[in-house]
């Protein structure tokens, strides 16, 4: 099983960025735990800071790997071109958000892309991307 995970705008800085809501590891670390975690996957990491990036990524990705666990940072909360590109692929997409974004301001109670994703995961720290991989390895 092949895996993608998609982190938008600003997920480089994790571990530097507002601590207090996005916690202090860096994502590399918490992918080599994810990638110890699951064995049996190949766990497979982008990220970028560019809209057009992350919807080539996903045209890329969406008609070969088993399912991608995207999270568009603020892109998600704007972004109709990512939805559209959710939409167009076959791949099944997950949703997720490091922080409960229903806690927080009003802007980011939106998504314009949950509508085209399988589900959406909020609010559990780092352990949203590993929630989301386990919800794609559930059978329907
Ligand atoms: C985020 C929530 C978004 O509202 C925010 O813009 C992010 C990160 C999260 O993982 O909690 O950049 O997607």
């Amino acid at each position: 099983m092949n895996i993608q995970i998609i982190n938008g705008p600003n997920l480089n800085l994790l571990g530097v960025r507002e601590k207090s809501i996005y916690g202090s590891a860096d994502f590399e670390s918490y992918l080599a735990q994810l990638q110890k975690h699951f064995t049996n996957i190949t766990i497979n990491y982008y990220q970028s800071n560019v809209e057009g990036e992350i919807i080539n990524k996903l045209h890329e990705v969406g008609f070969t790997c088993d399912g991608i666990v995207l999270n568009a940072g603020a892109y998600t909360h704007t972004s109709v071109a990512i939805a559209d590109a959710i939409a167009a692929i076959k791949t099944p997409t997950i949703e997720v958000h490091i922080s409960n974004v229903y806690k927080r301001e009003e802007f980011r109670h939106h998504s314009m892309l949950a509508a085209s994703c399988k589900g959406v995961i909020a609010g559990f720290g780092m352990h949203s991307y590993r929630l989301a991989i386990e919800s794609l390895l559930l059978k329907d």
